[in-house]
C-alpha cells in the first residue's frame, strides 16, 4: 500500500502544571489554523492528531510523516513555514 504525506499533530492532553502536554500549551489551536491554512491555499496534505510524541517540554509538537522532520514550539504564527516544509516533504 502506498505511504500518504502526513502532518501529525500532537493533541495530547495531560493535565499536570509541571510537564505540560501539547493540547495545554494550544496545539489545537495550531491544529485548527494549520486545517484553515490548507483548506483556504487549496493544499491538499493529510493531517492526523498524534499522540504524545515524547518532546513534552518543547510542545506544541508537530512532525511530517512518514519518518520526517519535528517542529517545536509550534504556533498559529509559524504555521507557513510548517507547510512550506511539507510541500517540500516528499516520501522516498
Ligand atoms: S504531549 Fe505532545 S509531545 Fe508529549
Amino acid at each position: 500500500m502506498a505511504m500518504t504525506k502526513k502532518i501529525l499533530v500532537c493533541t495530547n492532553f495531560r493535565a499536570n502544571l509541571n510537564n505540560p502536554s501539547c493540547a495545554a500549551r494550544d496545539s489545537q489551536l495550531v491544529l485548527a489554523a494549520l486545517k484553515k491554512e490548507l483548506t483556504k491555499k487549496n493544499i491538499v496534505i493529510e493531517i492526523e492528531e498524534s499522540p504524545c510524541m515524547g518532546y513534552c517540554n518543547v510542545g506544541p509538537n508537530l512532525r511530517l510523516a512518514p519518518n520526517g522532520e519535528f517542529f517545536h514550539g509550534v504556533s498559529t504564527i509559524n504555521i507557513a513555514k510548517l507547510i512550506q516544509a511539507a510541500k517540500k516533504f516528499s516520501l522516498s
